[in-house]
Parts: structure tokens; sequence; C-alpha cells
């Protein structure tokens, strides 16, 4: 079983424009299955499940999907939070929060003050979320503790390196060990760079909408015929 699992959630604009849909209609299906996917990930025990929810290219799509997406993210929350809590889920988010609307940060907050001390798995939303935002950030946190005196060039490790990426409260288990894609596009689009050093990849075909549970355990069913030597032999 993956410690982490990080998910790609693709395909939604084009799960509802191939039924008559307008796009907005995949996200609300979306959502459903971001539910499913919480669950059966608690269940099984997984230990991260990191959702990419928003890149920071997403800020291009008009205005109206903005607003759903938003829309949908505040309401998920404030039905969920009771339920994650009663699941010991701790809520984490990444990315360039501060571009969201007050409205929606708000939401995000309550839920992680609230959530705070449940430890039984975390789950992380990506939201305004890019791969090399995050590793230069972490850059500038080295530079700043280096010129002010708190680290020493010869002490920055892969370590010093991860303690300053904005996973390091997943601690050990910030490191992906699977990473799915769904919809059948086999790109990573800057999603966790630094972290999926040493995932396996899955790149099922379905769309997001239809990424129920029985999908996500055949992901786990092929991830557990790899064979993963992290380059040993
Ligand atoms: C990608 O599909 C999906 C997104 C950009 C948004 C994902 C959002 C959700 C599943 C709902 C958000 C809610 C919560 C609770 C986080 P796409 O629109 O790019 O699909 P396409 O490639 O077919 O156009």
């Amino acid at each position: 079983m993956p410690k982490h699992i990080a998910i790609i959630m693709d395909g939604n604009g084009r799960w509802a424009q191939a039924r008559g849909y307008p796009r907005f209609y995949g996200h609300i299906r979306g959502v459903t299955r971001v539910k499913e996917v919480v669950r059966t990930s608690r269940e099984l025990g997984v230990k991260a499940l990191t959702l990419y929810a928003f890149s920071t290219e997403n800020w291009k799509r008009p205005e109206d999907e903005l607003k759903v997406l938003w829309a949908l993210l505040r309401k998920y929350i404030r039905k969920e939070v009771k339920e994650l809590k009663k699941n010991g889920i701790r809520l984490h988010v990444i990315g360039e929060i501060e571009r969201l609307p007050e409205a929606a940060q708000r939401e995000l907050k309550g839920a992680l003050e609230e959530l705070s001390d449940c430890s039984e798995m975390h789950l992380t939303f990506a939201l305004s979320y890019g791969g090399r935002t995050e590793i230069l950030d972490a850059a500038r946190k080295i530079v700043s503790d280096c010129s002010e005196g708190r680290l020493n060039i010869s002490d920055i490790s892969e370590k010093v390196f991860s303690d300053r990426l904005w996973t390091s409260p997943l601690g050990e288990y910030a490191d992906v060990d699977l990473m799915i894609r769904t919809s059948g596009e086999q790109r990573l689009s800057n999603f966790l760079l630094w972290q999926c050093s040493y995932a396996e990849f899955d790149f099922p075909a379905v769309l997001w909408p239809d990424f129920t549970s029985e999908e996500l355990k055949k992901s786990l069913q092929r991830f557990g015929e790899r064979n993963r030597r992290f380059g040993g032999v």
C-alpha cells in the first residue's frame, strides 16, 4: 500500500462536454469522486492523499468557471469537516493561498484549525499550486536562513531543503509513492516536482468524474505489481 498518493484530477471538462453539459457540471460530479477517494484512502490505511485541485495556470480559465470551483471548494469544506474530523483526517493546503478569494481563504482557515489535532491521515489540497514556485520558495528560505546566520551552507541537505517545502507538515510521508493522473494524459504539469523523485506513475484512461473507488483500487493493484528498487538492484 502506498503511504502517499497524489492525484491530478483531470478530465472534468471533457466528461461534461461529452454529455452535452457545461464544463462546470464536470467539476460538480468531480467533487463526488473527491469524497469517495478520500473515504476509500482512509479505509485502506493510506497516510497522505494530495489532490491537485487548481494549478497556477488554471487562473487563465473563464471567470464563471473559477467562481464555480471556489463555490464547490467552500461547500465541500462546510459539508465535510465533521466527517473528516470523525475519521481523524487532517487538512493541509499548499499553493499561493493568498491569491484565492477571501471567502474561500476564510473557510479553509477555519477547517485547518478545526482539524489540526487529527493524525490518522493527511489530506492536502493543492490550490493555485506550482511545483517550481514551491521549490523557489524553499530556495529563498534557505538563502535567508544562511544570510541571517541560522544555517551553514555546508549543512544544506535534502532533508533541510524538504523541511522548507510546503509539504513539510507531512513529515515522513512527504515523498509521493504513487502519482495518479486521470484522463489518459501523461504529464506531471508542475505538480510535486521534488516530492515525486521516486514515485510510481499510473495513468488510468478514465476521466476524473468516473474515477470511482474501484478505479482507485485498480491503480493500487498496478502499484502493488511494481518492483520499486530506488536505484538499487
Ligand atoms: C481538471 O479537469 C480539473 C480541475 C482543474 C479542477 C478539479 C476540481 C475538482 C475535482 C473539484 C474541486 C473541489 C474540491 C473539493 C477540491 P479539467 O477541467 O481540466 O478537464 P479537461 O481537461 O477535460 O478540460
